[in-house]
């Protein structure tokens, strides 16, 4: 039987007091991990319906045959997760900034540590992914320059909501370039976002992208006993004559 509540680790980081806790919800009959930054909610199991979609939505917008996926933000892990279930992933870079998380991953803290810390596809990069995306050496720190089919995208709660003011370059147009240049022609960038379709973060991406779609995930919410809904958008760059061959 599992304890009531239990703060499973806590520690002090530069973006504030992050928090590990398992508490055992009665009315769902389940136990539910929760990350904390100081009073905010970062990622709750509860919730991860759409984290799911963002893989899968991503991934199908990719026509490659073999993928090198990054994903941007640990979390929980079920972005990262639902990536590793598309036979074509042959490599996943999951870039996180806090330690701690990947740590919790590795010390089987968390439901899905085990599995993700077990498969030989899976590179947990500790490091911000925003001057990784910024750089030109980009997100594999044993593979300057490397590209990437396919970039997955849920650190910020949304582009115009972001967790810290150094993220928002990222969702200009300048920014959405800057990351294009680590994708291979043809690959993909997808984002997690709490809020609905947003027009100028579809026009900021189709300035860039061939491609673009914000596709609306609903999901049960317990708590409300309704709906609640969040957006991934997907954006395809244009492939070569070689890709379309
Ligand atoms: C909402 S959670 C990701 C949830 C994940 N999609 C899942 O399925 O569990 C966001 C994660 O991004 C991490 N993060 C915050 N700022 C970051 C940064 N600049 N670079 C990389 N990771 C960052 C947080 O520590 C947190 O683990």
């Amino acid at each position: 039987m599992s304890l009531r509540f239990e703060e499973l680790d806590w520690r002090a980081t530069p973006l504030g007091l992050i928090s590990l806790r398992r508490r055992r919800d009665r009315s769902l009959d389940q136990d539910v991990y929760e990350i904390k930054l100081d009073e905010e909610f970062l990622m709750s199991s509860l919730f991860t319906v759409a984290e799911i979609e963002l893989a899968r939505l991503g991934l199908a917008a990719s026509s490659a045959a073999d993928l090198d996926v990054v994903v941007g933000g640990l979390g929980l892990g079920y972005t990262a997760h639902a990536a590793l279930e598309d036979p074509r992933v042959r490599s996943l870079h999951v870039v996180e900034s806090l330690g701690e998380v990947i740590e919790w991953h590795r010390r089987g803290l968390l439901p899905l540590g085990a599995e993700l810390t077990s498969d030989p596809r899976v590179r947990p990069v500790h490091g911000d992914f925003f001057a990784m995306a910024g750089s030109d050496a980009g997100f594999d720190p044993e593979v300057p320059q490397r590209r990437f089919h396919a970039v997955l995208l849920d650190i910020d709660h949304s582009p115009t909501h972001v967790l810290d003011p150094s993220h928002a370059w990222l969702y200009e147009v300048e920014g959405l370039r800057r990351l294009a240049g680590h994708l291979h022609p043809g690959g993909v960038f997808a984002l997690w976002s709490d809020d609905p379709p947003q027009e100028e973060v579809i026009a900021a991406l189709a300035e860039v992208f061939a491609v673009v779609r914000a596709h609306v995930v609903t999901f049960d919410n317990p708590y409300t006993r309704g709906t609640s809904s969040n957006t991934v958008y997907t954006a395809v760059l244009e492939s070569t004559e070689a890709d379309r061959a």
